[in-house]
């Protein structure tokens, strides 16, 4: 079954979506998006994905280029036209088309696309006692405003490289002071020996992800004891577990980081309790 992708109004072969040499998004990675789960069919945390995008234009001055309610009948529309059970919907607006100069132009409407890829094995979460991801800390080297979701994601892809270089999965990035960001593309995640569980406060220097928020709300409701601060490599290799998240990823244990075996080098007790906690919430039939 081919794919079908929205480019500016219309539906079209996947293949076929192009767009303009001179689209902003192209040439100064002038343009935003976001990343939505679908499962059973259903866009995951919808709402929550659109307040971003909506903070990330406002942020750029950028204009939505669909009202919010137009947006997600498109969102739908990619769904079910591709026949999308589990997979992701990728959507980027950028501020459009215009000659190249840096400030930004005039009267231009933004462009939209919306694409849309099969996963199948988001079915089922991955088996407990899986082997993790092994991960490799390297300086974070991305731009000051790592809270928008921009495609600007240069930095990212260098360490990605690099990771897969060194034969592991990802990089887990570092921050002038020595400490822990988020993946590459991702949040990062430790439980400590007392079983805290630990990630990066909200600032600046991440992406406050919608897995994060889910995570957040599904430990607060298991009872766990949550701490948002940042945290260094030496406490990740001190930690007993350790994961990522993000849609699509939702919870995926991390249990190398930089040769040092994490925990007892497999997915931990509480990574599996959040993991089923967040398929408990997505098989939840989601309101509008
Ligand atoms: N990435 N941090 C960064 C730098 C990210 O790029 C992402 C998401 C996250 C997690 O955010 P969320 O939970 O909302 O997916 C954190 C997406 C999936 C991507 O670029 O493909």
């Amino acid at each position: 079954m081919s794919r079908i992708a929205y480019v500016n109004g219309s539906y079209m072969p996947h293949r076929e979506g192009a767009v303009h040499i001179e689209d902003r998004g192209y040439q100064f990675a002038d343009s935003v998006y976001e990343v939505v789960t679908v499962l059973h069919g259903s866009l995951i945390d919808e709402e929550p994905h659109l307040d971003r995008l909506e903070r990330s234009l406002s942020e750029l001055d950028m204009a939505w280029p669909l009202h919010r309610n137009a947006m997600k009948v498109v969102l739908r529309q990619v769904v079910r036209r591709n026949h999308l059970k589990y997979g992701i919907v990728y959507f980027q607006v950028t501020r459009g088309v215009a000659p190249r100069n840096f400030e930004f132009p005039a009267n231009t409407p933004s462009s939209l696309v919306v694409t849309a890829k099969h996963i199948p094995k988001l079915a089922k979460p991955i088996a407990p006692g899986s082997k993790g991801l092994s991960v490799i800390t390297l300086p974070d080297i991305r731009w000051k405003r790592r809270d928008i979701k921009t495609t600007g994601l240069l930095a990212g892809c260098l360490a990605k490289q690099k990771a897969v270089e060194a034969g592991v999965q990802d990089a887990w990035l570092v921050d002038e002071a020595g400490y822990v960001t988020e993946g590459t593309s991702n949040n990062a995640w430790i439980v400590t020996r007392d079983g805290e569980l630990i990630t990066r406060d909200i600032s600046n220097d991440i992406l406050n992800g919608i897995t994060r928020r889910r995570i957040l709300k599904i430990a607060q409701a298991q009872g766990l004891k949550v701490v948002e601060r940042a945290f260094t490599p030496d406490e990740v290799k001190q930690a007993r577990e350790a994961f990522i998240s993000s849609a699509s990823s939702f919870v995926k244990p991390v249990t190398e980081i930089d040769g040092k075996a994490i925990g007892n080098a497999q997915m931990g007790e509480l990574s599996e309790v959040l993991l089923k906690g967040m398929y408990d919430f997505m098989e939840t039939p989601q309101s509008e």
